[in-house]
């Protein structure tokens, strides 16, 4: 290996920014000045709730650069991704790209990388929900089949990549980057405003997040949804902080209940806040089922699918999808006390991000 290694790390979404928090505060403390990294930022989240408040709490430096790619279709943003990337790459020439996670930045920068001859590493690699109606599914694959090297959540999702006849060697089980930010900062915590204004108790208030296409684009089946919770929640508050996506279709429904609290999205350290100290999490989300495992709170997941089995099989999470019958059902066990206790996975230790970084210094 050179002395010192140019390395992008490309974020441009929510997650990633959870996901790449933990790695750059492990290169700076662990990287022994032998990594020169570049944060690419490709600005397909660009509001101050998915985007600046991450950066402020989570301690992550500004980006070098940002494509501000901003909204769009997916072809439109991974076209624009691409062509930006493309350039970026010229001007620097870095060694090593990394990419984290599964969304439209982190496919069309993959690809960019590669066919530009730059070696590629994905941070989350092998898992796999089997549901090639998201997007999501189809990144996953897509930079899973060209990446160089993998970092791997799970052994499960080691043994995936080594079924699909990838080099033992270049796979690295090495644990959860988001899991790893969620430990560091537990303990920093911010209560959230809504917190006393709405009068919540411990324990005695549910949280919704739904953002999924599937979910959240037919507003007859958002509504449904909806519905079923609320009527099932025993009374308990419910809050629901907003995806902009939910927002544009729950704006033409104007619904009004009761117990039903909308906000808009929350910065990290009050989403997590409030996630820690609730009853239970309805959601559609990835990384929030793992988070729900780590502290140890019952979470349902309105999909059919997981790439997240561990969060079920180990974890607080149930995989319910969107049948009204079954959420209710849920909800029933929720209240009578008899959800499943959790274990936590493992390697989620916090220590994956300097795991990566010693890998990356000493083994490939
Ligand atoms: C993306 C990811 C998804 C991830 C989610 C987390 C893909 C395929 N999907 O979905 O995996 O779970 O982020 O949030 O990459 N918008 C804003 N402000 C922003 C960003 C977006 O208002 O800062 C609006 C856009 O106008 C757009 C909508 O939100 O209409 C969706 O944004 P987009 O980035 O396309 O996908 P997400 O649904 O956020």
């Amino acid at each position: 290996m050179k002395n010192t290694l140019k390395i992008d790390i490309v974020a441009g979404t929510r997650p990633n920014f959870v996901k790449i928090a933990a790695l750059i505060h492990s290169i700076v403390e662990k990287g022994n000045d032998r990594i020169k990294y570049r944060l690419v930022h490709t600005g397909q989240h660009y509001s101050d709730s998915l985007n600046t408040s991450f950066f402020e709490q989570l301690n992550i430096p500004q980006p070098h650069i940002n494509f501000n790619v901003g909204s769009g279709s997916q072809a439109f943003q991974t076209a624009e991704i691409m062509m930006k990337y493309e350039m970026a790459i010229i001007d620097e020439m870095p060694d090593l790209c990394i990419v984290v996670g599964d969304v439209n930045s982190s496919m069309a920068t993959a690809i960019t990388a590669k066919k530009m001859k730059v070696k590629l590493a994905h941070v989350e690699a092998g898992i796999r929900s089997g549901d090639r109606d998201m997007p999501e599914e189809i990144n996953r694959i897509i930079i899973d089949s060209i990446s160089d090297y993998f970092f791997t959540t799970t052994a499960e999702a080691k043994s995936l990549l080594i079924n699909q006849g990838k080099h033992e060697k270049n796979i690295f089980f090495v644990g959860n980057t988001m899991i790893d930010t969620l430990l560091k900062f537990k303990d920093h915590l911010i209560e959230p405003a809504l917190f006393k204004e709405l009068g919540l108790q411990n324990n005695s208030y549910l949280i919704l997040t739904l953002h999924r296409p599937n979910n959240v684009d037919d507003a007859q089946k958002l509504l449904q949804l909806i519905e079923t919770i609320t009527k099932n929640c025993h009374n308990h508050p419910i809050i629901f902080p907003v995806h902009p996506r939910t927002e544009k279709i729950l704006n033409a429904l104007s619904i009004r209940i009761p117990n039903l609290n909308l906000t808009p999205p929350l910065p990290y350290l009050e989403f997590v806040y409030l996630l820690e100290h609730s009853k239970g999490i309805l959601t559609d989300s990835g990384g929030i089922t793992e988070e729900a495992t780590l502290l140890n709170i019952p979470c349902m997941t309105l999909r059919d699918t997981t790439e997240r089995p561990e969060t079920v099989s180990l974890g607080t999470n149930e995989l319910l999808g969107t049948n009204p019958k079954v959420i209710k059902e849920a909800l029933k066990r929720l209240f009578n006390g008899t959800w499943k206790e959790g274990k936590i996975p493992d390697l989620w230790d916090g220590k994956t991000g300097d795991r990566i970084v010693e890998i990356i210094l000493n083994k490939i």
